[in-house]
């Protein structure tokens, strides 16, 4: 093993998150010192990652000489004054400004002038914390995630003062325990909950506007998308307490920037109680720890289906025509359909009725489908009525799409569908993200595949489904809602003919 770049550590606050960052500090050969104002709070979390070890060593992972000189490396301190030959101290406790400013004021009068001190904030200011400091340059955040020994990356924030020598120290020692470092600038957020804010919001605005339930927006977005989570699984799993304050806080430090406008649904079910899985009711009801899902509504019996219409204009046309073809459907190619045609139309952005009125289709027999992922790579294709469409024109094309048994949601028409919506919001602020220099690409993509679990990089994702594409669902969604917050960020209108993932830094 490496000599550790931080000898000796001290860790303040042994929650949830400093217990982690203790585990992974001593794995990597550091002198942990464990310090908290609770009386078991030590105790409790040298416990806890012994037992961690332990259970390694049952399954062989380490060895039990290993695991004992980890666990004499985790020492107690019974005062602040204790750290004092810490050449790093990591603050994980309560998160509130005043109480973390008066921390680090006290544990600069205790340690050595070339001591780092850092705070694992989620969503402080950096600078604001470290500003009564006397060697501002010494301090800076390292933002880890829970659980920590499992999610391998942290930010390494510097706040205004910071020397770039000490988030390079940090980031030298997080690989040393096993983690990705990624550097962020100290603005709202940071990088992944920043980033992280269009797939939760956009799917609240879903749902608030009836366009589709809960339920069908998670399916639709772990089939079509491949998220392993749908928006309000992972609501209920993270907690309405924690998440909903988060979107408060980042759109309230934006000063009110519309892409991170927060739901009154979540505020209200945060009032009600009603905040996730740990609770046992959240978006859905947990029964002995199991979510009690709906079952989809069933594909409808059908008997003649009428012959299908495909407007010219459709996204990805020649393969809905094959799609069409493979499922066994009467085509008409007409120049218009005819009095009897299912009606498709497949937009990207706008809404099935506008669609419908710019090119003088009938909206009774007129549906959309999504075409903005490939048929072949999705495993649920979505329609989309509008306020006119005919119930045996719904069931007509919900049978016929599901004649190969993929999975089908039928939604109510909104601009831009789940999938477009959800992915162009994602996408978009990560772009912003870019624009305002937040990170790097390369961090960026690093941080949301790490810390989110995304199946992409947001970067990434744009250019898998198009940036033209993305450009053209914001565009439309724009004009759909009049909402500033579609607006493309400069960033992604640069990057959508050549796209977004080249993954270096403008000059
Ligand atoms: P926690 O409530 O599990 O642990 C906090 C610990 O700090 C407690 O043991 C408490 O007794 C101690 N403490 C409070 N004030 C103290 C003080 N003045 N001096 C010494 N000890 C003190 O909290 P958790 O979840 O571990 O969070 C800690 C910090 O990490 C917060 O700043 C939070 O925002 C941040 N964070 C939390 C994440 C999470 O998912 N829980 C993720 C990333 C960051």
């Amino acid at each position: 093993m490496d000599t550790p770049r931080f000898k000796t550590v001290g860790i303040v606050g042994t929650g949830a998150m400093g217990r982690g960052i203790a585990q992974i500090a001593a794995q990597a050969g550091s002198t942990v010192l464990l310090f908290d104002t609770q009386p078991d709070a030590i105790a409790k979390a040298r416990d806890s990652v012994g037992a961690q070890w332990d259970r390694l060593v049952e399954k062989g992972r380490l060895t039990a000489d290993a695991a004992a000189a980890q666990k004499e490396r985790l020492k107690p301190a019974a005062a602040l004054a204790d750290l004092a030959g810490c050449d790093l101290v990591i603050e994980a406790i309560v998160e509130r400004l005043d109480v973390k400013q008066k921390l680090f004021g006290e544990l600069e009068g205790i340690v050595g002038p070339g001591a780092v001190l850092a705070s694992n904030t989620s969503s402080l200011s950096v600078t604001a914390i470290g500003a009564g400091l006397k060697r501002p340059q010494q301090f800076a955040g390292y933002h880890f995630f829970n659980p920590v020994p499992l999610m391998k990356v942290v930010e390494c924030i510097a706040g205004l003062k910071t020397d770039p020598a000490v988030c390079q120290a940090l980031a030298e020692y997080a690989r040393q325990m096993g983690h990705t470092p990624v550097q962020a600038g100290d603005t709202p957020g940071f990088i992944v909950n920043h980033a992280g804010r269009g797939y939760g919001t956009e799917a609240l605005r879903i749902v608030s506007e009836g366009v589709a339930d809960f339920a069908t927006i998670d399916r639709i977005l772990k089939d079509q998308v491949g998220f392993r989570l749908g928006p309000f699984e992972l609501f209920d799993l993270t907690a309405l307490d924690v998440s909903h304050p988060v979107m408060e806080s980042i759109y309230r430090q934006y000063y009110d920037e519309p892409r991170f406008r927060p739901s009154v649904i979540t505020a209200q079910r945060l009032a009600g109680g009603v905040v996730g899985k740990k609770v046992g009711d959240g978006f859905y009801r947990y029964v002995d720890g199991a979510a009690q899902i709906a079952a989809e509504p069933a594909v409808p019996p059908v008997g003649d289906i009428p012959p299908v219409w495909v407007s010219t204009r459709a996204a990805r046309r020649a393969e809905l025509y094959q799609l069409l073809k493979d499922l066994g459907a009467k085509i008409e190619t007409g120049q218009s359909p005819s009095p009897q045609a299912l009606t498709l139309v497949a937009p990207l952005g706008f809404d099935v009725t506008t669609v419908a009125v710019v090119e003088r289709l009938d909206p009774a027999r007129t549906l959309g489908i999504d075409m903005l992922i490939e048929d072949k790579a999705t495993k649920r294709r979505v329609l989309a009525t509008n306020p006119a469409t005919r119930s045996d024109m719904r069931d007509a094309a919900h049978a016929l799409f599901a004649r190969d048994g993929k999975a089908v949601s039928v939604i109510r028409d909104s601009g831009g569908f789940v999938t477009q919506r959800v992915v162009a919001t994602i996408v978009n602020i990560a772009a912003d993200i870019c624009q305002q220099r937040v990170c790097s690409p390369q961090d960026l993509e690093t941080a949301v595949t790490l810390g989110l679990g995304y199946p992409l990089g947001p970067l990434a994702m744009g250019d898998k489904y198009g940036p033209a594409n993305v450009l053209e669902v914001l565009f439309n969604l724009q004009t759909v809602y009049g909402d500033p917050r579609y607006r493309p960020s400069p960033w992604l209108r640069r990057r959508g003919a050549i796209g977004l993932s080249l993954l270096h830094e403008e000059a």
